[in-house]
This record gives structure tokens, C-alpha cells and sequence, in this order.
């Protein structure tokens, strides 16, 4: 049996119809009085694992609509996809890949196999490299060509092989090295990596090229730049094999043939997907920047939401919660978008993680059988962090015409703050919640100082956003990664490839190759933003 034979259409299910029903009738409830009729639900309504604590009570959601939507979680391919993933069976059926990123954050006992064969060892391996590396950079033994110590670490990469590392060093800061700098570039503008390259010292600076593929275009542009700046400074000829230069990628030939030492090249394997990289040497600067046994913490941080997602019935298990709790807004309350707020500002980066993971993994029109899909998929997701964004967009929250299903994201505890500004902000978080929730009435009031409510939310704390918890709250990631699975499994799509990227990259190739034919191929008004570009442009100081 074959991963995509496996699926029924949701649309299909008795559940969904069953929750076409509930629409209308739940829309005239208020969560406000659910609780007054079940003074149970809070209790009901929320989950505890480890350190993670998620309270969905304060949603628009009664008794028997969760009943139909953990029905049709049931009735769906979930529980087989679920185990189908967890066993290496080919799940992203469009590139013919297993998607094994639970084994990253595996022991030797969860027996992860690809193929009949066990996968831990490899990973082993990966990680004894990370460990090795990351120990003697932070001990001062990794030397460049001049025989210093590193002091400054530049990552360059895109996506998935840059934005998981990049948000684990800025949330975990507290963890980092006192005398390393961590330092990110991923986006192809050139003011990016020549600012940062600016004020750095090349003899102490260590460049990490971490690309999956090893051809992205952005990460080998800025790749070059920074080799050009080492050459120029370190006067080497061939600096991509110096001691200044890793590569981290599943594609050792492409590093190979770029130049760098085989002794500095990381792998990790195909059947981890760019966006679940976050686990495998893609981490390396994470190690790096807050040591390997820190890493090591957040690695089982992450299994244990592994475990809690393969083992926990489906009614407290968070993943397939939140997920089902995504599908009733956007599939049944038409909602188009969920925002994420996290009440911590070394989290700002969560939302654009979630972003590309969730809408990378789920924003597909055609099922696993290639055919098109007559219901939504993936909503937009964006965010922010609280209480910044209370000053920016929590108007439309409040008062605006659309739903927005949110969720908030707090630590209970914070070392790096004090006890009158963390309770500022955590009472602010449990405000804006109610707030949204409870509304405020008419009671002669003018409109405008009217505020619906009814507005629903998950809030989920941890105890203290340490690499344990990260892991849990990346368990929040591995939590998103799985719930994100579960909409998939659901949606009956394909959550691990990302085919809508290639178009753009394909043309902008075209426009690149300065081929009057290949240009005048493209329609009018790129024809003339080009033209007009090309017109505007001054003469390069280079
Ligand atoms: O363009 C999309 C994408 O392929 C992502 O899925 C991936 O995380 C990113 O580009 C970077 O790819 P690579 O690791 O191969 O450089």
C-alpha cells in the first residue's frame, strides 16, 4: 500500500458533515456562556505535557463539534499516515522521500528505520561531528589561517537551512557563548552580508554555507561574496578550503565541488526536509552559540513531544488538537488567516519560522493523488510579538470584520527579565485573551466602544524558555511540525514538497541571463519594470 492510497477525501467523511451542521448553531453561541453551562471546560479544554501547558478553552467550540472533529480525525488516513511517517515510508510522494526528522532528535531504542535499515547510527555520526566541531570552536581551538581562535560565526543560508538556527541562538540567547558572535545572513541583498562582513575581522571569522541542496542561488551569492572578502583579507587563493569555510548539506558532491575541505563538510540526509532541519547539522551554530549539551537538551525536548504526539489519544494529544482546531476554523468558520503572538521578544522570529513551515508544508490545491482540491488548505499565518503588536494590529483583532484564530505563547518564568516587567507582560497576554473573548457590550454605549468578543484563542505557556524547552516549545515546534502533519494528513495533500517555489526561481533565472529573447518572452509590464530598471540604473562603484 502506497502513502497516498491511503487517503480518503475529507470531504468525504461523515464527520465533515456532521461539522457542516454544527456551523451554523455554533456561530450564535458565546464561549463565555459554554463555560457558564460546562463549568468544566477549562479543565476539559486543556492539556499538560512536561513543561508545556496548552489551555484551549477559549475557543468557539462546544461539546459536540469537538466530538465531530476528533471523529473526523478518526476517520481519516491519520493514524496511518502517522505510522506510515514514523516507519520511513515514502510520505512526500511528489520527490519519492521519506520525511524521518523525528529520528534528528531520536535515541538508538525508537529503532528509526529507512528502507529496512536503522537510521541512527547515521545520525550519530552527524551529531558526533556537530559535537566535535561546536566544542572546539567554543574552546577556542578551531584556528583560522593566521592561528586564531574564532570569535565571530557568519551562517549563511535561506529558509529552513537558516531560520531555524537563526530563531534558536536569538531565543536562547541567555545559553550563548560570552566571546562568539553569532551572525545570520539569508536574504540575496548585497547590504546584508556587506554590512555584516564590515567591522568583522577575518583572521577570527568562521563562514558556515548551509544549504540542503548546495545550489541555492541566494546562500551560494552570498557564499561568494564573503570567500571573496576572506580572500582578499587572509590573501589565500583558495579559501572555500581553508579552515574559515564549512559546509553543511545533503548534497556532498555539490560541497565537494565547491571546495570545501572534506573534513568540513556536515551531512545530513535527503529524508530530512529543509524546513525540519532544524534537528540534524543544520544546528551546528546552534551548538555553537549555546553549547553541544544544551543542543543535546532541546534535541530530547523535541523527542518527548515526538513521543507524546505517537503515543497520546488523539483527545489530549496537542498536536492533533490544535490541528483539528485550525481545520474548524479555516474549513468550517471560513477563517483565512491565524496569527501567533508570542509574549517574549526572543521569540520574534517564531512566527516567520511558523510561517514557513506551516504555509511551505500545507499552502498546496491538489491532493495526494494529484488531483485539485475542492476545499482551503493552509490559512496565512503571521504574527508578532505581544505587546508590541497590542500597538499595531490588535484593533482589527478587536473590533475588525475578520475571524483570526490565535495563538499566544508565553514563558511562565524568565531569567533574563525581572519580576515587574514579566508580570507586565504575562497579565497583558491573559488581558488581551479575555478581552478578545468576553468583549464589551452595547450598555448605551457609542458603537465604537463596542467590542464583540467572541474571539477565540489557544494560549500555551512554558515554564522558562530554556533549551529543554525550547525543544518543547520547539516542541512547540516539533508540536507546530506535527500538527502541521496532522492538517496534511487530513487535507489529503502532500506536506513535505514546495513545488510552488520553482517557478519563480526558473524565471528570474531568465531574467538574470541578460537574453534579449528569453526577456522578451515575459509579459508587458515586467517587460517595462525590467526596461525601466535597466534605464535607472547608476554605474556600479565596485
Ligand atoms: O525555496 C524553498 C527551499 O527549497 C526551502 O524549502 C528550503 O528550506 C530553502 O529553499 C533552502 O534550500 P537549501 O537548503 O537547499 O539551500
Amino acid at each position: 500500500m502506497t502513502f497516498n492510497s491511503l487517503s480518503p477525501s475529507p470531504t468525504s467523511l461523515p464527520a465533515w458533515h456532521e461539522l457542516l451542521d454544527l456551523k451554523e448553531s455554533i456561530l450564535e453561541q458565546n464561549i463565555l456562556e459554554l463555560f457558564n453551562r460546562n463549568p468544566s471546560r477549562c479543565k476539559q479544554l486543556s492539556i499538560q505535557h512536561d513543561e508545556l501547558f496548552l489551555d484551549y478553552s477559549k475557543n468557539l467550540v462546544d461539546g459536540q463539534v469537538m466530538t465531530s472533529l476528533l471523529a473526523l480525525a478518526n476517520q481519516s488516513a491519520l493514524s496511518a499516515h502517522t505510522e506510515a511517517m514514523f516507519a520511513g515510508e515514502l510520505v512526500n510522494t511528489t520527490e519519492q522521500r521519506a520525511a524521518l526528522h523525528p529520528a534528528l532528535r531520536g535515541k538508538a531504542e525508537d529503532n528509526y528505520t529507512l528502507n529496512g535499515m536503522p537510521v541512527h547510527e547515521q545520525v550519530e555520526l552527524a551529531l558526533s561531528q556537530v559535537s566535535a566541531i561546536s566544542d572546539q570552536i567554543r574552546d577556542g581551538k578551531w584556528l583560522g589561517t593566521t592561528g586564531k581562535a574564532m570569535t565571530d560565526i557568519i551562517h549563511l543560508g535561506v529558509g529552513g537551512s537558516e531560520l531555524g538556527p537563526r530563531m534558536a541562538c536569538q531565543a536562547l540567547q541567555a545559553y550563548a557563548h560570552p566571546d562568539i558572535k553569532m551572525h545570520f545572513v539569508s536574504n540575496a541583498d548585497g547590504a546584508e552580508i556587506l554590512s555584516t562582513l564590515k567591522g568583522l575581522n577575518p583572521e577570527t571569522t568562521l563562514i558556515i554555507i548551509a544549504s540542503k541542496s548546495f545550489t541555492t542561488e541566494e546562500t551560494m551569492l552570498n557564499a561568494q561574496s564573503a570567500l571573496n572578502w576572506l580572500e582578499a583579507a587572509l590573501g589565500l587563493s583558495h579559501v572555500q578550503s581553508s579552515t574559515h569555510v564549512i559546509g553543511i548539506t545533503a548534497n556532498r558532491e555539490n560541497a565537494l565541488a565547491f571546495g570545501i575541505d572534506p573534513s568540513q563538510i556536515l551531512e545530513f540526509q535527503e529524508w530530512v526536509g529543509g524546513r525540519y532541519s532544524l534537528w540534524s547539522s543544520i544546528g551546528l551554530s546552534i551548538a555553537i552559540c549555546i553549547g553541544y549539551t544544551n543542543f543535546e537538551s532541546m534535541l530530547s525536548g523535541a523527542r518527548e513531544m515526538d513521543i507524546h504526539f505517537k503515543t497520546t489519544p488523539f483527545e489530549r494529544n496537542m498536536p492533533v488538537i490544535l490541528a483539528l482546531l485550525g481545520i474548524w476554523y479555516s474549513n468550517f468558520l471560513n477563517a483565512q488567516t491565524v496569527a501567533v503572538i508570542p509574549y517574549c521578544e526572543r521569540l520574534t522570529l517564531l512566527p516567520d519560522y511558523l510561517q514557513q513551515l506551516d504555509m511551505e508544508s500545507n499552502g498546496k490545491s491538489v491532493s495526494l493523488n494529484d488531483e485539485p482540491l475542492d476545499y482551503s488548505t493552509a490559512p496565512i499565518l503571521w504574527g508578532q510579538t505581544g505587546t508590541d503588536g497590542q500597538h499595531a494590529f490588535f484593533q482589527l483583532l478587536h473590533q475588525g470584520s475578520h475571524l483570526v484564530p490565535l495563538d499566544f505563547i508565553a514563558a511562565v518564568n524568565d531569567p533574563l527579565s525581572n519580576e515587574k516587567h514579566h508580570n507586565f507582560l504575562l497579565n497583558n497576554l491573559l488581558a488581551q485573551t479575555s478581552a478578545l473573548m468576553i468583549g464589551q457590550g452595547d450598555e448605551g454605549r457609542a458603537a465604537h466602544k463596542i467590542y464583540p468578543g467572541n474571539k477565540p484563542s489557544n494560549t500555551l505557556l512554558m515554564n522558562e524558555l530554556s533549551p529543554k524547552n525550547f525543544g518543547a516549545l520547539v516542541a512547540l515546534v516539533a508540536l507546530y511540525e506535527h500538527k502541521v502533519f496532522v492538517q496534511g494528513s487530513i487535507w489529503n495533500i502532500n506536506s513535505y514538497d514546495q513545488w510552488g517555489v520553482e517557478l519563480g526561481k526558473q524565471m528570474t533565472r531568465k531574467l538574470l541571463s541578460d537574453d534579449s529573447a528569453l526577456i522578451k518572452a515575459f509579459d508587458p509590464s515586467t517587460q517595462q519594470l525590467s526596461e525601466y530598471i535597466h534605464q535607472n540604473t547608476l554605474p556600479s562603484s565596485e
